[in-house]
């Protein structure tokens, strides 16, 4: 029987309305997400940590321009280590449902672009994974390459364009990624414009490139959260220092790869990103942390060798 009366329950006790406490209308933590729907909020709260603001993406979709690369030829080996330490995921369809247990329960954004190879033209991209697969599994966002100035620019911008209104549809925000063409340069006008036009276009969150100086008017530029890509491997403090300066300066998180998984130790390293991500750990202390872990689990894989 349902409860008829307005008052009181089946029980004939008190109903309680919180008469008098005002309804809290929030905003929402993400930088320009506040007037987004419930379901891409939800999304975006699963890849950024609603108490930071900030995520740490790890990113193994290399394979779907560069086959096996350099740390990720095994991808069932590498990244379930890692994974615990990540806040979301970033990697093709074919590598998730291979090598990607779901039982990790991590959220994952989906390279839904393809089309070429590091053996051609990179800019010749189109959409290979419709927005429906991606919902069916239980991706949290998706992605492309935007190719800004690049011989395929047009294509890049009508997929990341395809990729926001199909998105929109499911409440399935895109991140669009600023690749940086053969001609171009890495500096901030460049980047800033980049990141720029493709906020605009719409997608709800940014993957670019560090650089100095100007990154900090990149952030400022760009309506939406930015991540940075960490590129290709370098000495560990120069990936953390580049992590701490981004976050400094205003950065929302990294979405790294080949820093994280070809370091010489991939479990420690993506904890020192975090500590500098989510804890604004100041490089030469993050690095500090790495060598511990490090020494820490050389030591404890030496004492189970030895059993
Ligand atoms: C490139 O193939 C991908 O978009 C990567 O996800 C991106 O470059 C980030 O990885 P890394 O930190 O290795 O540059």
């Amino acid at each position: 029987m349902p409860d008829a009366s307005t008052t009181s329950n089946d029980k004939g006790e008190q109903k309680d309305f919180g008469i008098g406490i005002p309804v809290e209308t929030k905003g929402f933590f993400l930088k320009g997400s506040a007037h987004l729907g419930w379901g891409m909020q939800n999304r975006l709260s699963r890849i950024f940590n609603p108490e930071s603001g900030r995520a740490v993406m790890l990113a193994f979709d290399h394979g779907y321009i560069m086959g096996p690369t350099t740390g990720l030829e095994r991808i069932d080996l590498a990244i379930p280590p890692l994974a615990g330490y990540a806040d979301c995921l970033m990697c093709s369809r074919g590598a998730l449902q291979s090598c990607v247990p779901p039982e990790l329960n991590k959220p994952v954004v989906m390279r839904a672009s393809t089309g070429a190879t590091v053996l051609k033209e990179l800019s010749n991209e189109v959409i290979g994974v419709t927005v429906e697969d991606a919902v069916r599994l239980n991706a949290s966002a998706v992605t492309a390459q935007a190719y800004v100035g690049a011989e395929g620019e047009r294509a890049s911008l009508a997929n990341l364009a395809y990729l926001i209104n199909e998105g929109n549809r499911y409440g399935m925000p895109t991140l669009g990624v600023t690749a940086v063409g053969k001609e171009m340069v890495r500096d901030s006008r460049y980047l800033g414009l980049a990141c720029r036009v493709i906020a605009e276009l719409g997608v709800h969150f940014v993957k670019t490139y560090y650089c100095d100086p100007g990154f900090d008017e990149v952030v400022a530029g760009c309506p939406v959260p930015i991540v940075i890509a960490g590129g290709k491997k370098i000495p560990e403090i120069d990936a953390l220092t580049m992590a701490y300066k981004a976050i400094d300066q205003g950065a929302s998180g990294v979405d790294m790869g080949r820093n994280i998984f070809c370091a010489d130790d991939p479990v420690a390293m993506i904890q020192a990103v975090r500590a500098v991500v989510h804890k604004n750990e100041k490089p030469e202390k993050a690095l500090e942390l790495y060598n511990t872990l490090k020494c820490e689990r050389s030591k404890a894989c030496a004492c189970a060798a030895s059993k």
